[in-house]
């Protein structure tokens, strides 16, 4: 039985000196150390050895299993340290490669008008103002005084989302939102997304940019509205354009205007961008509605204000000559890296 004990130490160092990896280990380990491996196997037939050898027998079984262990934990490192030097060898950098580059990104054209439009009136000392792009029709609509058969309330004008909830058709609810949470002084812009059902063309989007002006205080005129906006002009598009304040109508405001600036291309002579006329809209404005302002608790007989809405995709294009919103949208690099 020694004998047969000793011949199982030989054959497991000579397995575990030929093992690659820690799996092959385990088997070798379950081979003879196991519940059913061999040297347990011996062990148990040891009931059949006289009382004198039992105990001698059982010694040389704890040896080889101790050795065997130590053998088991030597091979272990071995071949983890074999391992790790397969990795490392794998993982060696050659410092000589060309490098990945890294595309550098830049600002949208969008943005970069958006700044400097933000930056002239953060320099008038308006603050920033934000609202949410759904909104309610009692944002969008009722409290900016439109009347119930107003055309763009129409479910073929705008994207509604319950009967009450739809996804705001102008920044004006800003407006709203505003003077209900605040009282004046106010001086804010608020731009940001709009929505409108329009099918996709050169100069349509169903999702496009607006920035909404509002300003409420006592003693606010049309005065106010005409210096603000024609500075505003002036330094969006050179000191030497010209403003012009047409009357039209707004529900939110009265009396209502569209402003037009002088051609910066031609200065007004006529040329394409202008289609001949010297001029260009570029937004709506007026005096804020009694109506508004008392939706929004502030008391018009001591209060009064004046509201502004621009496209900035329109103020972009015109800006950078673009002739197609849709490039706006696609996200074509080659595009976004001209402006
Ligand atoms: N919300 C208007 C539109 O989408 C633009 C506008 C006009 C905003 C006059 C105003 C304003 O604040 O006073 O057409």
């Amino acid at each position: 039985m020694k004998e047969k004990i000793e011949q199982i130490r030989l054959l497991a160092e000579e397995e575990l000196n030929k093992v690659q990896t820690i799996q092959e280990l385990e088997q070798v380990r379950i081979k003879y150390l196991g519940k059913k491996g061999e040297l347990t196997a011996v062990l148990r037939g040891m009931g059949n050895l006289s009382a004198e050898e039992r105990p001698l027998v059982g010694k040389i079984a704890n040896e080889v299993r101790e050795a065997i262990e130590v053998m088991l934990e030597n091979s272990i490192q071995i071949v983890k340290g074999r391992e790790k030097d397969a990795r490392l060898a794998k993982e060696t950098i050659d410092v000589t490669m060309p490098g990945v580059k890294m595309e550098i990104g830049h600002k949208h054209p969008l943005t970069v008008a958006l700044d400097e439009v933000k930056d002239i009136f953060l320099g008038m000392g308006f603050k920033i103002a934000e609202g949410p792009e759904i909104d309610t029709v009692y944002h969008n609509f009722d409290a900016l005084n439109a009347p119930k058969n107003h055309p763009s309330r129409d479910l073929s004008d705008t994207f509604y989302i319950t009967e009450d909830i739809l996804l705001r058709t102008q920044t004006s609810p800003v407006q709203v939102r505003t003077m209900q949470a605040n009282t004046p002084p106010i001086k804010i812009i608020s731009p940001g997304r709009c929505f409108r059902c329009d099918t996709p063309d050169a100069s349509h989007s169903p999702m496009f940019h607006q920035i909404e002006g509002l300003v409420v205080d006592k003693g606010i005129t049309m005065a106010d509205l005409k210096g603000t906006l024609d500075l505003f002009a002036k330094q969006l598009f050179g000191i030497g354009t010209k403003t012009k304040f047409r009357p039209h109508h707004f529900p939110f405001t009265e009396p209502s205007a569209e402003v037009d600036v002088s051609c910066f291309k031609c200065q007004g002579a006529g040329c394409q961008l202008c289609k001949g006329s010297g001029w260009i809209e570029i937004l709506g404005c007026g005096m804020v509605h009694p109506n508004v302002l008392k939706e929004c608790n502030i008391d018009p007989e001591i209060y009064s204000g004046f509201a502004f809405g621009m496209g900035l995709d329109r103020i972009t294009i015109l800006k950078y000559g673009i002739d197609d919103i849709r490039l706006f949208f696609e996200n074509d690099m080659r595009f976004i890296h001209q402006f």
